[in-house]
């Protein structure tokens, strides 16, 4: 199991089922906040859907293709980060997140995102990480562009979003490009 101080508000720990309340009652909470830039909300209706996520998200670590973590901050749930399914012929994958609007403007997301790129170079031993955000999508284009991804360019209407497309910025980073934390 994946479990990751970030600093001492924040934790990184593998969904299990027993988030699943937790998880359901923030997606509640932060509806129209979340949905304008995450296609799954409107889909998510019940504390059913946050079961399966969890199961989901069992599954693909089980099958070693990557996993999911719930963003803790001071001990309660705030967000979630994870690894598509890492596409290993390729050395590939890709990482998705979103936080509680409370808590953003204060580098959480950013942070996270730094321990994950790590953990697929260094543990999974992976050539690229990719993030793919709306182009429109400014506060989250901010993170990728922060922690020295580069942009390789732009998917047209690439995205099905609630009632429209929307065009996918591509940002990536690669394994040598990859500044250690420590140096
Ligand atoms: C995208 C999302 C995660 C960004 O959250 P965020 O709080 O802006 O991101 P971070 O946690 O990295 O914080 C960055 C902010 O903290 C500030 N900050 C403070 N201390 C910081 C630090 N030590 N390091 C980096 N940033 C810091 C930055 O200046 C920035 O604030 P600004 O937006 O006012 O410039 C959030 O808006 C979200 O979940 N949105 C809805 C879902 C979504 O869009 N998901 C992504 C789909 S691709």
């Amino acid at each position: 199991m994946f479990v990751h101080t970030v600093d001492k508000n924040t934790t990184l720990a593998m969904v299990e089922m027993r988030d699943a309340d937790e998880l359901f009652a923030l997606v509640e909470a932060s509806r129209m906040y979340l949905r304008e830039w995450l296609p799954w909300v409107d889909t998510a209706v019940s504390v059913e859907d946050s079961k399966t996520f969890a199961e989901a998200a069992q599954k693909q670590y089980v099958d070693g293709d990557g996993f999911q973590c719930c963003i803790r901050y001071r001990g309660r749930i705030a967000g979630i980060i994870g690894f598509s399914r890492v596409d290993w012929l390729n050395r590939c994958v890709q990482i998705g997140y979103w936080l509680d609007e409370e808590i953003q403007g204060r580098g959480i997301m950013t942070a996270c995102c730094r321990v994950f790129v790590e953990f697929a170079f260094t543990q999974y031993r992976l050539h690229r990480v990719e993030i793919r955000v709306a182009t429109e999508n400014q506060k989250s284009r901010a993170i990728p562009e922060r922690l020295g991804f580069t942009c390789d360019g732009t998917l047209h209407e690439a995205e099905w979003l609630n009632d429209h497309f929307v065009d996918s910025a591509v940002y990536s980073m690669l394994h040598d490009d990859w500044k250690r934390p420590e140096q």
